[in-house]
């Protein structure tokens, strides 16, 4: 289907998705967030499809947050369904089978970090703005920001960058955990794309495994968190990918994973 507000691309097994508002610095307005939302869907459907990247159109922004145009007369039940919508579609990214890079070429902030933080690993160029203004409209984070924040970054810097609205540069990001990568603006897209050829050298059972022991566990109690892992590692064991790697490994070649 046609899309009006994000692009998609599928070359060589990676889907690159890109938020396209360049004009409003590619801020999260509801047809923004639906059409993304169909997008991850058919990223999961995709065979073809191994790994996805999520950045913005334009040199400014990731994105700005959510579209505040669409918060004016907003109200109550009304603003519970559009967060629980925001909240549902960033939660699909954790969930997606498949690992989502973020490639933050500028502003993240508000949605935009949120949308970064529910990303599996994100790299960010050297003029990449990151933050959670909403205190300065009035209102808090509501697409994941108090929640996933403080898991990243500890509880005291969230409180400080939710409480102050400040925003803080890409080094400093990497330094708190808040990035992965910061690369000169230039270099972006190529890093991302070494990393993306690097997951896709290892794509196997165990890459969504991996991931799906991670998100689950991370919000369990240590001891279910194993149960997790441990279930998962025997799902592993019984994949042809197993049979490979490890045949690989003892006949000194590099493993070819089918994913199967
Ligand atoms: N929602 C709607 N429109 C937005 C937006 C948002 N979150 N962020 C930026 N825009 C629009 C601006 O209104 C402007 O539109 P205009 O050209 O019609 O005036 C356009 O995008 C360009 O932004 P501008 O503010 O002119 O760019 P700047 O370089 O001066 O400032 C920011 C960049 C990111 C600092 C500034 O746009 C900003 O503070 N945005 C809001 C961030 C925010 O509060 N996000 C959380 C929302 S809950």
């Amino acid at each position: 289907m046609a899309f009006h507000t994000i692009m998609l691309a599928v070359e060589d097994g990676i889907a690159t998705i890109t938020l396209n508002r360049p004009e409003r610095l590619n801020a999260l307005n509801r047809a923004l967030v639906e059409e993304l939302d169909q997008a991850l869907d058919q990223v999961e459907r995709n065979e073809a499809v191994k790994v996805a990247v999520i950045t913005g159109a334009g040199e400014k922004a990731f994105a700005a947050g959510a579209d505040i145009n669409e918060f004016t007369g907003l109200k109550g039940v009304e603003a519970l369904k559009h967060m629980e919508k925001i909240q549902r579609v960033f939660l699909k990214i954790e969930r997606l089978s498949k690992s989502v890079v973020a490639a933050v070429n500028g502003y993240a902030l508000g949605g935009g970090c949120e949308l970064m933080m529910a990303c599996d690993i994100a790299y960010a160029s050297e003029t990449a703005r990151f933050g959670q203004p909403e205190i300065n409209l009035g209102i808090i984070p509501g697409a994941g920001g108090t929640q996933r924040l403080p898991r990243l970054v500890g509880k005291m810097r969230a409180k400080e960058l939710i409480l102050t609205g400040d925003m803080i540069d890409a080094a400093e990001a990497y330094r708190i955990g808040l990035v992965n990568k910061v690369v000169p603006s230039g270099e972006l897209m190529n890093e991302v794309k070494k990393l993306c050829e690097k997951l896709l050298s290892k794509w196997a059972v165990a890459l969504k495994l991996a991931k799906a022991a991670i998100e689950e566990g991370s919000n369990a109690p240590l001891q279910e968190g194993m149960g997790i892992e441990a279930k998962a590692e025997a799902i592993c064991f019984s994949t042809e990918d197993k049979e490979e790697g490890v045949a690989a490994f003892l006949e000194k070649r590099k493993p070819v994973f089918t994913g199967r």
